[in-house]
């Protein structure tokens, strides 16, 4: 097999085609569907060779059975095209014509998920970024933009619901039982962003009236007994309408907007125009089924994919190393709309602790690329952290610089001016600086350049002279391909705190700066004198964490709790918090990794925490951030090698101790959350239940008897499912399988008709840190309600053994590695872009001792072995490299 080639930013060229319509014709049956497309083509006046000669047609087209084509009313004999597994090529077309083609294609064998497929008996299509060629012969690239026309045919009784993008225009009965649909999009749009949806399906309907007074049909649909779990998606749908028109100026564009539920998808969601598809996951919720953590993604994911309508459909990218222009600020969008809705402070935290961990993971491993890639082999890879939450935290640092006004400016001038056009990311950026005045020249590294930098900060107090003088410095390790790195605009949003605790006023070079500063540190070092100190500040740096990179400052523990108690920014101050916890931590790990079992915590932190737990009564939902330690994930993310057992047992023991010592406190903290009164998905319910699910955490981590008490307790009153999950968790993951065992029976006898409570199901059991699980987890692959082919099974039973039990998918002797890798050479031939994703933890193993990296090496080399997907062969070669 010949290996598959790179596609480099710097060969992009313009089509030489337009496609001014799009009318296609479904005629769905599941093994064979029928679409029938006709194309209005345009040859683009500079492409155009010579005089009339038009250059060749070259259309995309995968998995195609192609039945006709013909060129203005004429059939074409086989030799008046070329037709190879990839494409359909036309030579000497006239320079406007119409193109029909005739296919059939298999949605019913469709176990990639790309294209049109069948989910649960209904079908559905999932086409960004390159899907739409599993479909039909089109110019399946988002610079080629057509308003298309939809006729979709199925029979009436398994298909009673028939939808595609834009406004029903006409409907029908035909002979057979069948019945047709057909849909007409007004808006120009590239194919990616295409959709058909065809099932049994039921709606919850409500509408929205717009800033400018039209009425707007919302419609969410699902299998009928999943209605009673869109009502949290209905009402985070109408906030992100009305926030996006006061916080952005956007209004929607259409008469009717609709979500559909699948069962079966690879992502999240997706942003189809008018008509976004959604994985069952990321919609249905309901207080029995879902946890608020699963309220708050549906939430999240429902603005996202609301907020592309301007930012990705009205505004789309013209290639696809183009793609964090929409993903990284429609995140960046979301993000700010979650945390309107919710505490601010804690959805930067959950923000940041994920960047920190995943993201910055992934700019220290093997497929570490630019939040604007230059060379990709297979585009489905690239829908990663560094994509989404580093060019979110990207478009951030823009905002923050710009400041509330001008970025509003900026985005006003960026939707004017690109309305209907397939834009860049220099674009975006050029007018940010029209409307700002500023220079971004040295700004765009950020798109360009790999990795995490790294801020080394360093403070000298001159008691004669009164300054304070911060030294800050940059480095970015090198990365695959990209060695030389250059200084980047980092803003460090920064105050200088006094021992009583308060922010002195900044004064640099002559200039008043009040109490906080952004300084723009520019160069590889420079050196900022603050005047007019009179004692030794204690520099509080990085506040918000308003740039993604690592700050290093030597910190005493002692600085670290006061500014912990006394930072202005409640960022830092949790910030500071798990900076001390992590310093305790890494005691105890030396401890564990010299034999000492016995160690102490650090007294430090352990008065941290009593602080925590008797001082006034804080922002709930901030607390219960500061008394969640550092995860296993973040502790190896500091480590050179990273020691799973240590940190494991470093993790466990801080616990326990915390636990022994404050035990009154945790009984306190519970019952001062415990609820009464009907659930609601508020955060200050959300707050109630993760603070007391954090103080039985504790509890149970040395199990207490009356915490064994309250679990068993709040697992029967069973009021909604955060708190069932919570406790069931605790119990499964203790010593005591006599408690838990019975309980999870309990539990899958309840739930087994609910998938996504199944799901739930999975990742409990396999994230227990006792060593028979690997056992477990095989077991469990052989369960009824698991399917390699359904990827939210996929995630909640091998991602999550791989991802969030490090002690055992790392254990010595390689079965967990194994087990992964057995996962990954099946799935590369049902479900590609899945197979290249749930292989992630094998390609880190440069960050492990030697023994576990041969290991590791060993079962991507039997991987690479197997007649490799395009997906999964560039995650291999690029590990191995
Ligand atoms: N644009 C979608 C979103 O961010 C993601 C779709 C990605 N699909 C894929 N096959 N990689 O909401
Ligand atoms: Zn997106």
């Amino acid at each position: 097999m010949s290996q598959p080639a790179a596609i480099h930013l710097a060969d992009y060229q313009a089509p030489a085609w337009q496609v001014l319509e799009t009318r296609l014709t479904f005629e769905l049956e599941p093994s064979a569907t029928r679409v029938t497309t006709v194309l209005t083509l345009e040859c683009n006046p500079d492409a155009a060779i010579g005089s009339d000669a038009t250059p060749p047609l070259v259309l995309n087209g995968e998995h195609l059975t192609l039945e006709r084509v013909s060129v203005d009313g004429r059939v074409l004999a086989s030799d008046e095209f070329t037709i190879s597994e990839t494409h359909l090529t036309l030579d000497g077309l006239p320079a406007r014509c119409e193109l029909e083609t005739v296919v059939v294609i298999d949605p019913a064998a469709n176990t990639a998920l790309e294209g049109l497929y069948v989910s649960s008996g209904m079908f559905c299509t999932q086409c960004e970024a390159e899907g739409f060629r599993r479909i039909t012969y089109y110019p399946d690239r988002p610079d080629v933009m057509s308003v298309f026309t939809t006729t979709v045919i199925g029979d009436k009784a398994h298909y009673p619901i028939l939808l595609s993008n834009g406004n029903p225009v006409e409907r029908g009965e035909l002979e057979g039982g069948r019945h047709f649909v057909t849909w007409q999009d007004p808006h120009l749009k590239p194919c990616y962003l295409f959709a058909l949806v065809a099932g049994d399906l039921v709606k919850h309907a409500d509408s929205f009236t717009t800033m400018s007074g039209r009425d707007v049909a919302l419609e969410i649909w699902v299998e009928p007994e999943n209605l009673d779990k869109t009502q949290h998606a209905m009402t985070s749908l109408k906030a992100s309408m009305k926030w996006d028109e006061e916080v952005y100026g956007r209004e929607y564009d259409l008469d009717i907007f609709m979500i559909v539920a699948v069962n079966d998808f690879n992502m999240g969601a997706m942003e189809n125009k008018g008509l976004n598809i959604f994985n069952s996951s990321c919609v249905l919720a309901n207080h029995d089924t879902a946890t608020d953590a699963a309220f708050q993604r549906v939430e999240g994911v429902v603005a996202h994919e609301y907020f592309h309508n301007w930012s990705g459909n009205r505004v789309t990218c013209r290639d696809w190393f183009q793609l964090s222009l929409k993903e990284g600020f429609t995140v960046y969008r979301d993000q700010s709309f979650s945390a309107d809705m919710n505490s601010a402070p804690v959805k930067r935290i959950e923000d940041v602790a994920m960047l920190r961990t995943a993201q910055f993971a992934e700019d220290a491993g093997p497929t570490a690329h630019p939040v604007r890639p230059a060379s990709y082999i297979e585009i489905s890879n690239f829908y990663t952290l560094t994509i989404y939450e580093k060019g979110s935290e990207v478009v951030r640092m823009v905002a923050n610089l710009l400041g509330k006004e001008a970025f509003r400016r900026g985005s006003d001038l960026y939707f004017a001016q690109n309305d209907g056009r397939a834009a860049t990311i220099e674009d975006f950026i050029s007018a940010m600086s029209e409307a700002s005045g500023r220079d971004f020249t040295q700004f765009m590294r950020w798109y360009a350049q790999a990795g995490t930098p790294e801020v080394a900060a360093s403070g000298v107090f001159d008691a004669t002279a009164k300054t304070y003088t911060l030294t800050l410095r940059q480095t970015t390790a090198p990365t695959p391909g990209q060695n030389e790195k250059l200084p980047l605009v980092i803003p460090v949003r920064m105050g200088l705190v006094s021992a009583d605790g308060h922010d002195l006023p900044l004064v640099l070079e002559g200039a008043s700066l009040g109490s906080e500063s952004v300084l723009e540190l520019t160069e590889a070092e420079q050196s900022f004198v603050f005047t007019g100190i009179e004692h030794a500040p204690v520099p509080s740096l990085l506040r918000g964490f308003s740039a993604p990179v690592k700050l290093g400052f030597d910190y005493s523990r002692e600085q670290l709790a006061f500014l912990m108690q006394h930072d202005s920014d409640g960022f830092n101050r949790w910030e500071c918090g798990q900076r001390l916890a992590l310093a305790a931590l890494e005691d105890l790990m030396a401890a564990f990794q010299r034999g000492d079992k016995q160690a102490h915590l650090d007294e430090r932190l352990l008065a941290a925490y009593r602080f925590l737990l008797t001082g006034e009564p804080t922002d709930r939902a901030v607390l219960a951030e500061m008394l969640t330690l550092p995860s296993e994930a973040y502790i190896a993310e500091q480590q050179a090698v990273v020691d799973v057992d240590a940190i494991h047992w470093a993790r466990k023991t801080a616990k326990a101790q915390l636990a022994t010592v404050l035990r009154e406190e945790f009984v306190a903290l519970y019952h001062a959350n415990e609820q009464q009164g009907e659930y609601a998905p508020t955060f200050e319910q959300m707050a109630r239940r993760s603070l007391k699910n954090a103080a039985l955490s504790y509890l149970m981590g040395i199990e207490d008897k009356e915490g064994m008490r309250l679990a068993q307790a709040q697992l029967a009153a069973a009021h909604n499912m955060t708190d069932v999950r919570a406790a069931l968790t605790l119990l499964v993951h203790s010593s005591r399988t006599e408690l838990g065992n019975p309980a999870l029976k309990a539990f899958a006898e309840r739930w087994s008709h609910d998938p996504l409570v199944m799901d739930q199901w999975f990742a409990i059991q396999v994230t227990r840190p006792q060593a028979d699980v690997l056992d477990r987890v095989r077991f469990l692959m052989e369960h009824p309600a698991f399917s390699l082919t359904n990827p939210n099974k996929v995630r909640a039973l091998i991602g999550t053994f791989a991802g969030q039990n490090r002690v055992n998918f790392h254990r010595i002797d390689g079965e967990g590695y194994r087990l992964l890798a057995d996962v990954v050479i099946e799935l590369n031939r049902l479900n590609p872009d899945i197979a290249a994703r749930i292989i992630t933890p094998l390609t880190r193993f440069k960050r492990f001792d030697a023994a576990r990296q041969a290991l590791m090496k060993t079962e991507l080399e039997r991987i690479r072995n197997e007649k490799l997907s395009r997906n999964v062969y560039e995650v291999v070669e690029k590990a191995l490299a």
